[in-house]
């Protein structure tokens, strides 16, 4: 009975040692091992990781040094342009005292002389020779003139005039018809007269040598009020030559874009920038055949851009 009573209670104390002892240390074991390859599977992934950056840092590094050195070429080359800029309008300007003292006296010659047909047309050859010359002196000038501006109030319809006094040998000598239409009304706009004239000038003779001979040209010039009540003066140059085909419309105002074989390109540049300047906007209306319209919007009051 003593031993029947013994076997029964190691049988309980195995039980009790195998279930409450040694199986819950077995799995604290096994999962300590767990535990200890995972954490070194951890460190193998951290130091991948950690190379994987360093590579990254390292390619981005390089990126950046190559685009660095692009940049320094890029403003080694602007510096060179800029050198180049000065020196053509270094040029550009005396070459202007001269010419300008050759078409005085080509014009005081013109009225005194009695020229032979052939001579005339020799004269006119000069003549036109020279004004080519100008246009592009004039051009280079004012591309690189500094941004200023000299506001005063200016009467479009004065301004006009004078530009159609100006232009009114060329439009005789290519059989021109120059149209203006200014509302009576029209008040006087803030801007910079001789600049204003400049974009007419060039807007008109791009027109001139479109139409090449017999043709019209338009001006007009109305105010109007936009939805922020800002009075501005709309004009309109429009002519009826060729038109502009649809695939260089959006290089025209790109400075040195000509399709002219002697162009500088320049024309079209500068009068963006000038109606920029006065805070306008300028819009191109061609199709191809259909002759072209350039509608200029400038505000009646000009407001500098550095008090805004
Ligand atoms: N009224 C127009 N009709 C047809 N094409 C035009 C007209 N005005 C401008 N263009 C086109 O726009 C181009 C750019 O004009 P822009 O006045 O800037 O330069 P350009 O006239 O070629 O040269 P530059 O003004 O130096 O003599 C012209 O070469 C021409 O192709
Ligand atoms: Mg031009």
């Amino acid at each position: 009975m003593i031993s029947m009573t013994i076997i029964l209670f190691l049988c309980i104390m195995t039980y009790i040692l195998k279930h409450q002892i040694l199986i819950p240390i077995r799995h604290l074991t096994q999962k300590a091992e767990r535990d200890r390859s995972q954490e070194s599977k951890d460190d193998t992934n951290e130091l991948k990781a950690l190379s994987l950056s360093v590579d990254w840092l390292i390619e981005d590094i390089d990126h950046k040094h190559n685009e660095l050195e692009k940049n320094k070429e890029n403003m080694i080359q602007a510096e060179k342009l800029a050198v180049v800029g000065k020196l053509a309008a270094g040029t550009a300007h005396s070459i202007r005292n001269p010419l300008t003292s050759v078409k005085m006296r080509l014009f005081s010659l013109n009225r005194s002389l009695h020229l032979t047909p052939s001579q005339q047309d020799d004269f006119k050859v000069i003549s036109d020779e020279i004004r080519h010359i100008d246009s592009v002196v004039t051009n280079f000038l004012e591309f690189s003139r500094p941004p200023k501006i000299n506001i005063q109030k200016v009467c479009i319809n004065e301004l006009i005039e004078n530009t159609a006094n100006l232009l009114k040998y060329r439009f005789k000598s290519i059989n021109v018809d120059f149209k203006r239409s200014v509302d009576p009304n029209l008040p006087k706009i803030d801007a910079d007269p001789d600049q204003l004239q400049e974009i007419f000038v060039n807007i008109i003779v791009n027109a001139c040598e479109a139409i090449q001979k017999g043709g019209m040209i338009i001006f007009k010039a109305e105010k109007k009020i936009d939805p922020v009540s800002q009075e501005y003066v709309q004009i309109r140059i429009i002519d009826n030559g060729p038109g502009i085909p649809a695939h260089i419309q959006n290089k025209i105002f790109q400075p040195f874009f000509t399709s002219k074989k002697d162009g500088t390109g320049l024309g079209l540049s500068i009068v963006a920038r000038i109606v920029g300047e006065h805070g306008g906007m300028i819009d191109l209306l061609s199709e191809d055949g259909s002759g072209s319209i350039f509608s200029i919007k400038l505000p009646v009051e000009y407001k500098d851009k550095k008090d805004k």
